[in-house]
């Protein structure tokens, strides 16, 4: 790059966001990837499963093609947000389909003392299982703060796609959509379209979309802005 010249958003923000992956074939390193690894197994037995069913796997899968098909462009092409992580289930499987993702959660105990979530491990560990889990994935950015805080700092970049599955109440669900939709170009999606079990969830997306949004099959809900 020339001196002087200027950094697109994108680019700019990628380099400010922490860098998860590691390529080293270093010898002591692998040791050392490997007692990581086996602490993380260890840990993983005490996490909330989050796509332990094989439809809320295939779910996302059909929201990715979903996507796909209504901006007519290959998903390696697009940019993905992803709003509430956890353990980075949901994230790896939008890594090996979109050209990038960035990850924003504040990785917190105790959240939302009403979200089954919180029962589990703790923070520091499900945070510890993310760092491990995309590790092979260089397509991944994450930015360790609320969507709130984060929207401050993305108000000059632009995302294909946003994904929203952090904190589940009506009001928070309702300012993630009102405020990341303002920097959506294709498609606003999110998790938990479920009136019984997410109340707030469904009545915030009900309220500003109505029937047009698409569901699938993990209770992923989707529209095009
Ligand atoms: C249901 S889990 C996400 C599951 C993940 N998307 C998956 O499917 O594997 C919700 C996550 O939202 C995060 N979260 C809680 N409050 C948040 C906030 N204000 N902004 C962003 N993320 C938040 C929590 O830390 C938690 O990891």
């Amino acid at each position: 790059m020339e001196k002087g010249e200027a950094l697109d958003s994108h680019t700019l923000l990628w380099k400010q966001c922490d860098v998860l992956h590691s390529s080293s074939t270093n010898a002591a390193d692998q040791d050392c990837q490997m007692s990581r690894f086996a602490t993380a197994e260890a840990v993983k037995n005490a996490l909330y499963p989050m796509r332990g069913e094989v439809f809320l796997i295939q779910g996302l899968h059909d929201l990715c093609a979903f996507v796909s098909q209504s901006l007519g462009k290959p998903l390696s092409e697009l940019k993905l947000c992803e709003i509430g992580s956890y353990s980075g289930e949901s994230t790896i499987i939008f890594a090996e389909r979109f050209g990038s993702v960035l990850a924003i959660d504040p990785w917190m105990d105790d959240y939302d003392p009403s979200d089954a979530t919180c029962q589990h491990a703790s923070f520091t560990e499900v945070e510890a299982a993310f760092d491990e889990r995309v590790s092979r994935y260089p397509n991944i950015r994450k930015l360790k703060t609320t969507s709130d805080a984060a929207f401050l700092t993305l108000q000059s970049n632009t995302f294909d796609v946003v994904y929203i599955d952090g904190l589940h109440t009506y009001e928070q669900v309702r300012r993630d959509i009102m405020n990341y939709r303002q920097i959506i170009t294709g498609v606003i999606a999110g998790h938990d379209f479920n009136p019984v079990d997410w109340p707030g969830v469904h009545r915030a997306v009900t309220e500003l979309f109505g029937d047009s949004i698409q569901t699938f099959m993990d209770t992923s809900w989707a529209t095009i802005l």
